[in-house]
């Protein structure tokens, strides 16, 4: 599954602003007192999570930044060229081992664990573990997703998103809607101390570009199913659609984890 460099510049603000302060907080008081932290950043995209965690934690003055998307990856190295001192091409479904890199003090991930599967997941948190790292997992979906106004057909449309999340992106049958409760029980049952905290996407008015993609994303998906009839799909969308520009509104629910080994 690939991502564009378009669709994370459009989302990264509305991720910045979603990301939960408080566990953001937490990951800063970890590392309280020190003057380098080394970060692992998987899944990297074009390095949002870099722009997300500097501010409050300065001293991650070196990342080393993993995706299996090489223009990302330059993208990212672009943006980023005093902090990001090593980049690796790495498909994190056959070599999670060597993506963590020889130093590392804290690994990070952000929109990625929905797409993996749940053995994925327990391989995450088993290397974590045996590494002793802890890891700041953020926006994952939680399978909360709502509109305002209603439209009587949003329902249907948001369980057969739900459903078309579960399939597999490349790493397993994906966690999807599940992966945000999946996340945290698997941490606590290895040991880890996790706190977590809502990181919901809330877009208004002014931010009709990403609501558009988001709702012609949701109708593509909803008609990749098959069972949904097709028609009531692309009405549906004409129907949202044109209420964006009287100030419509949405909800899509995440969370974020920081995670401590025991
Ligand atoms: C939704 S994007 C999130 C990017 C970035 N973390 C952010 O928050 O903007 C998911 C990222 O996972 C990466 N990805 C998906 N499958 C992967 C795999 N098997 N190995 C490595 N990276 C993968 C994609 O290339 C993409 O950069």
């Amino acid at each position: 599954m690939s991502f564009s460099a378009d669709w994370l510049r459009l989302r990264e603000p509305a991720d910045h602003s979603a990301r939960n302060s408080d566990v953001l907080a937490a990951v800063a008081a970890h590392f309280a007192g020190r003057d380098l932290v080394r970060v692992t950043d998987l899944a990297c995209g074009a390095g949002s999570t870099i722009r997300a965690v500097r501010p409050v934690l300065p001293s991650a003055r070196s990342w080393r930044l993993v995706d299996n998307d090489p223009k990302l990856l330059a993208v990212a190295k672009a943006l980023e060229p005093d902090v990001v001192t090593d980049t690796a091409e790495v498909d994190l479904d056959h070599d999670l081992a060597s993506a963590y890199g020889d130093v590392c003090d804290l690994v990070s991930t952000s929109a990625f664990l929905d797409l993996v599967g749940e053995a994925w997941l327990a391989r995450f948190v088993a290397t974590l573990k045996a590494r002793s790292l802890p890891v700041y997992a953020a926006l994952s979906y939680d399978g909360r997703a709502s509109m305002s106004p209603e439209d009587m057909f949003d329902e249907v449309i948001v369980a057969g998103v739900n459903r078309h999340q579960r399939r597999d992106k490349g790493l397993g049958p994906a966690l999807g809607p599940t992966a945000a409760e999946a996340t945290i029980r698997a941490f606590e049952a290895a040991g880890f101390r996790v706190v977590s905290g809502q990181s919901d996407w809330v877009l208004s008015a002014s931010d009709i570009a990403m609501q558009t993609e988001i709702l012609k994303g949701w109708a593509f998906a909803a008609h990749e199913l098959g069972d949904v009839p097709g028609l009531e799909i692309d009405r549906w969308l004409t129907r949202r659609l044109s209420k964006l520009s009287a100030g419509a509104s949405m909800m899509v629910g995440h969370v974020d984890v920081f995670a401590v080994p025991g």
